[in-house]
């Protein structure tokens, strides 16, 4: 983290999980951290953890789904700190169910957060790392952009163009010294099945078996990323079961989904999970 003396992050949806683990990392090794959020409280409680530990945090509020605020977060690390070194979009929420089901709202609604958020929060930092000399991008996709599980697919779809917006960038900010790392885990717990939005139960016993059979926290996640982006890494997988299952399907892509339709078409995943079939 040498080339960034100045130490500077921001992280969306810092407010619970993953941002919130992060947030705490980074206060931890001396960096001054924008917490935002869509929930102020959660928000300004983060705030409060990090200065309880003797840290240096502002919080505001943001929503990502919106250009105005997402620009504003970036005007704001502008004028507290001259700029930010590190921009962690992070903020993200879960839309799942049967594709013929899912109302077009609930695809808007998630695009809107898990893409478009992205997006904003790339175009609003870019131009500050440029005018800084580097910076580096840390945009959270996950394992399910690869995979695409059946009955997941509107979080499929945004984390999948998550990652490709991130190998776009690799190559396109080569020369401008700005670093971009995608992050890629599978199920881990936090609040994310709050406000999920799913078609059935099942999708619902699904989640929860999954993270109830998760090994890994967010502590783990956040420690993991941190080391990616010292190690300037495009692709972060950050259990074991991300790392098999990316491999398997870009070597043997056919045979992967040959394989998952029939272990999902004879409820085998259910089963593994301990879950009732639909
Ligand atoms: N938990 C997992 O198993 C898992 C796995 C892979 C990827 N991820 C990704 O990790 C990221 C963090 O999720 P988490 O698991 O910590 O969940 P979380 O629900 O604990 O945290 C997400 C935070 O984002 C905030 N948020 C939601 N909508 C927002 C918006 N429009 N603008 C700003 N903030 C908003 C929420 O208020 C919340 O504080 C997400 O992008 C998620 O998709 C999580």
């Amino acid at each position: 983290m040498k080339r960034f003396p100045k130490k500077r992050v921001v992280i969306t949806g810092s407010g619970s999980g993953l941002g919130r683990c992060l947030a705490l990392d980074f206060a931890r090794m001396g960096w001054r951290v924008l917490v935002n959020d869509i929930n102020m409280d959660r928000a300004e409680e983060t705030e409060k953890l990090i200065r309880d530990a003797g840290g240096q945090a502002v919080s505001v509020k943001c929503d990502v789904a919106r250009w105005e605020d997402v620009e504003n977060l970036a005007k704001t690390a502008d004028q507290q700190w001259g700029g930010a070194d590190i921009v962690v979009n992070n903020a993200g929420v879960v839309s799942v169910g049967f594709v013929e089901k899912i109302p077009l709202e609930d695809w808007r609604w998630i695009i809107d957060i898990n893409l478009i958020g992205v997006i904003h929060g790339c175009k609003a930092f870019i131009p500050l790392f440029k005018r800084e000399g580097g910076g580096h991008i840390v945009n959270i996709a996950s394992s399910a952009g690869i995979v695409s599980l059946p009955e997941m697919g509107p979080y499929n779809v945004t984390k999948a163009g998550v990652i490709s917006l991130s190998e776009t960038l690799r190559a396109e900010l080569a020369n401008d010294k700005i670093g971009v790392t995608v992050v890629c885990p599978t199920f881990f717990k936090t609040n994310l099945m709050d406000q999920a939005r799913y078609t059935d139960p099942h999708q619902l016993s699904m989640a929860n078996a999954f993270f109830d059979k998760s090994l890994c926290g967010a502590e783990d996640v956040s420690r993991h990323i941190i080391k990616c982006i010292r190690k300037k890494r495009l692709y972060t997988l950050t259990q074991i079961d991300a790392r098999f299952a990316w491999r398997f399907k870009r070597l043997f892509p056919q045979t992967f989904y040959r394989l998952l339709g029939f272990l999902y078409s004879r409820g085998y995943m259910d089963k593994v999970l301990g879950i009732k079939s639909p």
